[in-house]
């Protein structure tokens, strides 16, 4: 003959898999596993048992406490995953989007009145700018190289500006009517340089970074000079860094950037931080403006006057200049981005034109 708890428990595993609904079968939980169910009840009753049967029938009443228990999880999750399904049944997640009856349509000029529609309008994907685009894929290359991203503020100080990359105060960069000071005396940086001695003076080497970032100067604004535009500034740090692997690296990132075929030309130059210091030219048949030589950065190798300045300011001697040499580099952004994308005009990465911006989608 069964034990009466064994027939309970029958009777509740029957309860629990007919329960219809949530309701029902927490009725069914309370009934038996609740403070003063059956289950518990059952417990109570234990203590009155001989010392033979005790044993026996707590073991019995564990089990079926356990296996109530799962049945009931069991059928909550049953219920909740149907709840899911059903919640999910009316909606079609192909439907294209929409901006709700109020909503801003995306399209400049043609609001939901003027094209005499009163419901909802689809929402336009957007995309990346061409410059963010540019700046992406630069990233994307030196990364593989082996370089990490360094940052610092727009807003800067004159020392990490000019005196520590070995600017003097009489250099025709600092004049006021080069650049943009605030009445405290800060500056916007006029290029991206500054980020080699905040890295420096936050690490010592060996050191490989690349900075990307805006960079600001009065310029009078033409089709090839904005106020404001952008540089990937790059930084190399190590034992026995040469002009040899400068230009390597340099040359990997044009060919990657604008196709195997491309010629890449250093030019000598003059930047007070570097020494020595060359100019960087392409020319690539794969471009529109192929058959010509196009300026496109600066570089050269780290002068031994601004290792000397990052370690005053560190208060120690980590960048001996006599153990470690680096080259440095300045890419324009969006001469770069002219060039790959065939565009006539810096202005018009600043404009917001959409008739622009979409052929970049
Ligand atoms: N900072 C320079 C500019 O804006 C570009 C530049 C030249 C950066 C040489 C460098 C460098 O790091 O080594 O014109």
């Amino acid at each position: 003959m069964p034990h009466p708890l064994e027939e309970l428990r029958d009777a509740a595993l029957r309860e629990i898999s007919d329960a219809r609904d949530v309701r029902a079968l927490e009725a069914a939980r309370v009934k038996y596993l609740g403070r003063s169910g059956s289950i518990s009840a059952w417990g109570e009753q234990m203590k009155t048992l001989g010392k033979d049967e005790k044993p026996i029938v707590g073991k019995l009443l564990n089990e079926v406490r356990s296996a109530l228990t799962a049945a009931i999880e069991e059928r909550t999750q049953a219920f909740r995953a149907q709840k899911e399904a059903g919640a999910l049944a009316n909606i079609d997640i192909s439907l294209p989007g929409s901006t709700g009856p109020t909503g801003y349509s995306g399209y400049s000029g043609h609001s939901a009145a003027s094209v005499g529609y009163s419901g909802y309008l689809p929402l336009e994907r957007g995309s990346l700018h061409p410059l963010t685009q540019m700046l992406d894929r630069s990233i994307d290359i030196f990364r593989r190289m082996g370089f990490a991203l360094a940052d610092g503020p727009d807003v800067e100080d004159e020392w990490h500006c000019f005196d520590a990359l070995n600017t003097p105060p009489e250099h025709p960069a600092r004049n006021e009517q080069d650049t943009f000071y605030l009445p405290d005396g800060r500056l916007l940086r006029t290029h991206t340089s500054t980020v080699q001695i905040r890295a420096m003076q936050a690490a010592p080497p060996p050191m490989r970074v690349i900075a990307p970032g805006a960079a600001y100067r009065r310029d009078e604004v033409d089709a090839m000079h904005s106020a404001q535009f952008h540089q990937i500034e790059g930084l190399y740090v190590d034992e026995t860094v040469s002009v040899g692997d400068l230009k390597g690296t340099l040359e990997l990132f044009m060919r990657e950037l604008f196709g195997p075929d491309t010629e890449v030309q250093f030019r000598p130059h003059y930047f007070p931080f570097t020494e020595p210091s060359l100019e960087i030219y392409v020319k690539s048949k794969a471009l529109k403006r192929g058959e010509q030589w196009i300026e496109v950065a600066g570089c050269g190798m780290v002068h031994p006057a601004v290792f000397e300045a990052v370690n005053k300011a560190r208060g120690d001697h980590a960048y001996d200049p006599e153990k470690w040499t680096g080259f440095a580099f300045g890419l324009g952004m969006d001469r770069l981005a002219m060039i790959l994308f065939d565009i006539p005009d810096i202005r018009l990465f600043a404009q917001n034109d959409l008739r622009f911006l979409r052929q970049f989608a």
